[in-house]
């Protein structure tokens, strides 16, 4: 009786919950008690941005629709005006990200650039800034390049003719020697020696199963009880192990070991000057800084990598084409004028746009407002406002507005030439944002697409990809990958370019 009147309570609490935005005039897609708008996603039969893009599609009238993220309210806006205003000229009422996990739910993950807020943020966005600068890229990319001749070498001990292969296991090995050369300053390589501490730390940190998944939507749900339960995204034990692994190379360098163009090096340089905020940070925090690469750039870069293989592998014309550009390369290319040299192939940059397009690997930027926000109306010329208080939260939809009609003929071909000089001055403002938008746009863009292209000019010149299965999206996934993995046909090409 008494389990009978608390289940009704529950009921009738979420269904008041679940009325919010139909009292304030937002469409939303219809609500499942306690699941909103997530059971699909709950039970693993669609991705996220499935959802977003049924709402998306449903709603096309409307300048903006809502999602319910189980009892949490997301706002999602449609209109690439609207966007501008969030994102950019209104940000002072978004700042803030939608999940926050602070340090004293999780001591590492909580100090990161992603979850700051307010004006801690802002100094650490600002002291972490010139790390990212082209001139740090340009200087990071021989270390790049060492990283992406060792996938070369042991490819040519085992690839002599075309093999199936899950192409993961080499982007993810090369983007870890990237950060671990990068961000924490020494060298591993994750194909020959695939248990380095560094990748098994990696692995677990970046881990996308469901429990993980799940962590988020509890912080964001049920923030009190997730603390009670001292639920953490980090292992203490592996946040330990990233702590002193950093800590050590860092006190090598302040005791005048030989300086590398890595972040650590960044941080030495910066606190030296006392210029850039950088020296403002305990070594915690800058600690949680390097552990950000593998959090923010770990999966993400990899993903870029594995859909740009699955393309080229579904569109020969445009490998080929693109092989033709690399060939152009000099052989020296890998080595000191990496970064110079990558830059340069015109064709290469389409292609990684036109892939971003297609696969932007964080399918959803997401916001809360920090102030009174009036939303304006939610059709155009419409006279009914959306205006809400302070924490809501917004998911602008990226994937859907990549794919969108209005703003690309045939969205679901991969057409590189969407990205040409001539081409690109015509894309819509706020249609195209894989890497975000605003002050809080993603700040390793220029570090991810480097390592990227100096990974797949070197692996192109070498190997032709074909073959590739279906493109259906993981449902647990949360950075986007299929759900039958990155299977694909390698096979060497006729040994034209010297080693
Ligand atoms: C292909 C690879 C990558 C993609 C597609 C990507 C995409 C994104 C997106 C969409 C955002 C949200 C931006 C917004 O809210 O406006 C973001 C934020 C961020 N990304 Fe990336 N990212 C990539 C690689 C990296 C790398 C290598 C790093 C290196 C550290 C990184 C660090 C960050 C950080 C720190 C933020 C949060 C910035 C802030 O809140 O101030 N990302 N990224």
């Amino acid at each position: 009786m008494w389990f009978f009147l608390l289940l009704v309570l529950c009921l009738v609490y979420s269904l008041w919950r679940l009325r919010y935005f139909a009292s304030n005039g937002v469409k939303t897609l219809v609500p499942v008690p306690f699941l909103g708008n997530l059971t699909a996603v709950t039970f693993g039969r669609e991705n996220f941005v499935e959802v977003i893009e049924a709402g998306y599609n449903k709603f096309k009238d409307q300048r903006y629709f809502g999602i319910y993220q189980y009892h949490v309210p997301t706002l999602v806006p449609r209109d690439p005006e609207l966007i501008r205003r969030i994102m950019v000229a209104d940000f002072h009422a978004f700042s803030d990200r939608g999940v926050h996990i602070d340090q004293a739910c999780d001591p590492l993950f909580g100090r990161n650039l992603i979850m700051l807020r307010g004006s801690r943020w802002r100094t650490m966005r600002a002291a972490l800034t010139p790390a990212f600068s082209a001139s740090r890229c340009r200087s990071m990319a021989p270390l790049m390049a060492i990283c992406a001749k060792n996938v070369q070498i042991y490819l040519s001990e085992r690839v002599r003719e075309g093999i199936q292969l899950d192409v993961d296991e080499i982007s993810t090995a090369y983007v870890n020697d990237v950060i671990a050369s990068c961000a924490f300053g020494f060298a591993t390589d994750s194909l020959q020696d695939p248990h380095n501490c560094i990748f098994r730390l990696a692995k677990r940190a970046v881990v996308q199963d469901t429990t993980q998944i799940m962590k988020f939507f509890g912080y964001e749900n049920m923030k009190t009880l997730m603390q009670l339960l001292n639920v953490k995204i980090i292992k203490s034990s592996d946040a330990e192990q990233f702590g002193e692994l950093f800590k050590s190379a860092l006190r090598a360098r302040r005791a005048g070991a030989a300086p590398r163009p890595d972040f650590i090096q960044t941080l030495v340089d910066a606190a030296g000057k006392a210029t850039t905020g950088a020296e403002n940070f305990s070594d915690d925090d800058l600690v949680a800084q390097a552990v950000l690469f593998y959090i923010a750039g770990y999966d993400t870069t990899a993903n870029l990598l594995n859909y740009f293989l699955l393309e080229m592998a579904a569109n020969p014309t445009i490998q080929e084409k693109l092989q033709s550009e690399l060939d152009q390369l000099p052989g020296s290319h890998e080595d000191k004028e990496a970064y110079d040299s990558v830059q340069g192939l015109e064709y290469l940059e389409m292609c990684v746009c036109e892939v971003l397009r297609l696969w932007p690997l964080v399918g959803a930027a997401d916001r809360r407002s920090v102030a009174r926000y009036d939303f304006g109306p939610n059709q155009t010329g419409g006279d009914t406002h959306y205006v809400a208080g302070a924490g809501v939260h917004v998911w602008l939809p990226v994937y859907s507005l990549h794919r969108d009609e209005r703003y690309w003929a045939e969205p679901q071909r991969c057409d590189p030439g969407r990205f040409s000089a001539a081409n690109k001055q015509h894309i819509l403002p706020y249609t195209y944002m894989p890497f975000g938008t605003g002050p809080r746009h993603c700040i390793g863009s220029r570090f991810a697409t480097t390592a990227a292209k100096v990974f797949l000019a070197q692996f192109l010149r070498h190997y032709t990809v074909s073959g590739g299965g279906s493109r259906q999206l993981h449902p647990r996934a949360f950075i986007l990958r299929p759900k039958h993995g990155f299977t694909l046909t390698v096979t060497p090409r006729n040994n034209h370019i010297s080693a």
